[in-house]
């Protein structure tokens, strides 16, 4: 089968999706597929790459770039919208087309907004292409803090205190707003996290210990997305859990625990990329906290439909029960990443990993 692997894209987590592209792309059996590289510019124009995983990896702190591995930054690849052929077809800058054959299975291996949102599951709906991982749905849901606390809650899965400041309540009643965040911390107390409602790898949040940070805090959070999440500070042990589709239905892999990480406020961009805070896996829990917190996994990865794929991070609360945090339809890949160190712990390697994804979609 032949498999475009598209990464890179308008995102903020842009870079760290061609790390995660260069890790998929290294273990794909070439023997069995046919692959196609598509980056996406920063700017969201579509451009065959190189797939040498060596120009795709973090140097000098640096994340890389897909404009910097793409021949031709200008070109732009037409996705297949004729579910007759699936052909992809690039146009050369000066419009000269090349069709460049017919596409099996899409692997979009893209963080955040654009990509992991249900955006481009849209696009390969409607042309009848198979891709990997979640769909429209879940890949939305599964994107924004608040929707996805709410569709959890609704399960009867326990989530942490928040409140949620709408673009339109920032941009006119900013007094009010404060107000409400006021009352918040009167119940919660300091220190809150902002966030953007649809962002990831922790990029745009800030850790608020007063009052002082706060009008900061919203901006950042706002130059990623207009909605805004405030959440309390949540006392506890950072687990998470792999859910990985076979035949039979999801399973979940074994937790691991993200340990408080030194020399950063908490488990933020650098941290989890630059300096590779490394999760202990498995997380030294009990059986019993172990058998609970993969069978919330798997009910989140069920609350929310979700397909193929999901990491699911929890607290685990100084009353001994977890608290889901968030899912993740796309989570980081990259070869030190938590989600497949989980499969690996669990019995699957990395390239078997890879392989049972495409597998299931082409299913
Ligand atoms: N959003 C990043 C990639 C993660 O959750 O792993
Ligand atoms: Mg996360």
């Amino acid at each position: 089968p032949r498999v475009a692997v598209v990464f890179g894209g308008r995102s903020s987590e842009h870079g760290v999706s061609v790390v995660t592209a260069g890790a998929v792309l290294r273990a794909i059996d070439r023997s069995k597929y046919d692959v196609l590289p598509i980056g996406i510019t920063r700017e969201g124009r579509w451009a065959l790459t190189s797939d040498d995983p060596e120009r795709m990896a973090i140097t000098d702190r640096k994340v890389p770039d897909v404009a910097d591995l793409a021949d031709s930054p200008e070109g732009g690849v037409v996705l297949p919208v004729d579910p007759a052929s699936r052909e992809v077809v690039y146009n050369e800058p000066g419009s000269v087309s090349k069709a460049l054959g017919d596409v099996d299975v899409v692997f979009p291996v893209l963080h955040g907004p654009y990509g992991e949102d249900g955006t481009i599951q849209g696009l390969l709906d409607l042309s009848g292409t198979p891709y990997v991982g979640c769909g429209v749905l879940s890949s939305a849901v599964g994107q924004d803090k608040e929707y996805m606390k709410r569709i959890f809650t609704s399960f009867g899965l326990k989530v942490g205190p928040y409140l949620v400041v709408r673009p339109r309540e920032w941009e006119r009643d900013q007094e009010g707003a404060r107000r409400r965040i006021a009352e918040f911390v009167g119940e919660q107390g300091w220190p809150l996290f902002i966030k953007p409602a649809r962002a990831g790898s922790s990029i745009g949040i800030t850790k608020v210990e007063s009052f002082e940070g706060l009008d900061e805090a919203m901006e950042t959070a706002r130059a990623h997305d207009p909605k805004v999440i405030v959440e309390a500070a949540i006392a506890g042990r950072e687990i998470e859990c792999g859910v990985l589709e076979f035949e039979d239905g999801p399973r979940a892999s074994v937790p691991a625990e993200i340990p408080p990480v030194q020399a950063h406020d908490f488990y933020d961009f650098e941290a989890k990329y630059i300096d590779s805070a490394a999760g202990i896996v498995p997380a030294p829990l009990t059986p019993e906290q172990t058998a609970e917190v993969q069978r919330l996994a798997v009910a989140a990865f069920d609350a929310v439909s979700c397909e193929g794929i999901v990491r699911a991070d929890f607290f685990l609360d100084e009353d001994g029960e977890f608290v889901i945090n968030e899912i993740n339809t796309l989570p980081g890949f990259t070869p030190i990443s938590m989600y497949p160190r989980m499969w690996q712990e669990s019995g699957v390697s990395y390239p078997e990993l890879v392989d049972l994804l495409l597998q299931a979609a082409l299913r």
